[in-house]
């Protein structure tokens, strides 16, 4: 390396650090050029406004950019570069991260290739060579606003779904605690059942439902008065007609939210049985939605190996043997088997629910993920 190459990189390097400083907190944008004259022009033309880094290939720029995935907010490339093009370096860096905004600088020759790329790196615009670097920067500007504007947007959208899932979470541990003998059911049926679910292979969206389903079950028992809720005996056959509404009254109370729109059957259907014995429509096999199906074993189960106002917990072997006696008349004989396979995992969440919810709740997961 000569002596004023490796002086124009200290020059840079120094410059790139006294930008990082002044611009603390700003916007940041990556620049791919492997022209020096170009990058030059570009960071005397943002320099004061944004925070810049720059590259001078398309590999450099996407090691550039994973390094520092969380701070950039756009990036405007160069198409004509050694080592990659500027649209197949944005067509990755699209992939790395979707959101950032990208402008690609380009000769009036290669339009019609570029036309192709639009869609493929997302490109919020193009602007051909030679640039006016005060259109440049025009561009730039209306970008980072747009930048700002999803940012916001998704923002608000993350602390929507929070909200509302803070209050499915309510709204459960309300009802458990109506009744001193159910406390930590739902949480419990929830667990089980994306024990379950997770082994399936079910979609995302699906487990999510299924998280929902399994907190909401038996929302339905909200109007179930106390005194047959927590009645120590037997219930008389009136009382056991009352409770048995319970998930019609479910699905009726969710009807209502659009976001719960796809559970609604589910909550209706926890109490069939595979042999068609169940209620309330009697449904049979498969006409029993699977997240029903998951949901019905994880209750019973849940239900076996706690104390109940007229009953003792039953031992988890005790109630294992009981899934193995009902597959295939009570439940799903496969989903049965599924659940004997699993029943260390599930004795284990058992004993320790919160922390192993923790570790299944696909909508923690989401929440905690989008927030950090
Ligand atoms: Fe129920």
């Amino acid at each position: 390396m000569s002596l004023d190459t490796e002086k124009e990189l200290f020059l840079n390097n120094i410059d790139d650090m006294l930008q990082t400083t002044i611009n603390k907190g700003a916007h940041t944008v990556l620049i791919v050029d492997d022209e020096v004259n170009n990058l030059q022009l570009l960071k005397r033309t943002l320099r004061g406004k944004y925070n810049i880094l720059t590259a001078s290939n398309g590999q450099e720029g996407l090691e550039v950019l994973e390094n520092n995935i969380d701070r950039i907010s756009l990036i405007v490339s160069d198409h004509k570069m050694p080592v990659m093009e500027g649209t197949e370096f944005l067509e990755r860096a699209n992939k790395i991260s979707p959101d950032v905004i990208k402008i690609l600088l380009t000769g009036f020759s290669d339009i019609e290739i570029l036309m192709d790329a639009v869609n493929k790196c997302n490109l919020f615009q193009y602007m051909l060579k030679p640039f006016d670097p005060v259109e440049l920067e025009q561009v730039i500007d209306s970008g980072i606003d747009k930048f700002d504007l999803a940012s916001s947007k998704s923002a608000i959208l993350k602390d929507l779904r929070e909200l509302f899932y803070k209050t499915i979470k309510s709204i459960s541990s309300a009802l458990d605690a109506k009744d001193p003998y159910t406390h930590g059911h739902s949480l419990r049926v929830t667990l089980y059942s994306l024990i379950l679910a997770k082994e399936l292979n079910l979609t995302d969206k699906t487990l999510e439902e299924i998280e929902l389903a399994g907190l909401l079950h038996d929302i339905g028992k909200i109007g179930i008065p106390q005194s047959i809720l927590c009645k120590p005996g037997k219930l008389t056959d009136e009382e056991f007609a009352v409770m048995k509404s319970h998930p019609e009254n479910s699905e009726k109370l969710v009807s209502s939210i659009k976001k719960l729109s796809g559970i609604t059957e589910w909550l209706k259907a926890h109490h069939e049985k595979w042999d068609g014995s169940g209620y309330p429509g009697h449904l049979k096999g498969e006409e029993i939605p699977i997240s029903a199906r998951i949901i019905a074993l994880a209750d019973t189960y849940d239900a076996m190996t706690s104390t109940r106002s007229y009953r003792r917990a039953l031992e988890h072997e005790v109630a294992i043997d009981e899934i193995k006696r009902c597959a295939g008349t009570q439940f799903d004989p496969n989903l049965a088997a599924l659940f004997v396979k699993l029943q260390d995992t599930i004795k284990a969440a058992k004993e320790n629910p919160e922390e192993y919810y923790e570790k299944y709740s696909y909508l923690q997961k989401e929440i905690h993920s989008s927030i950090s």
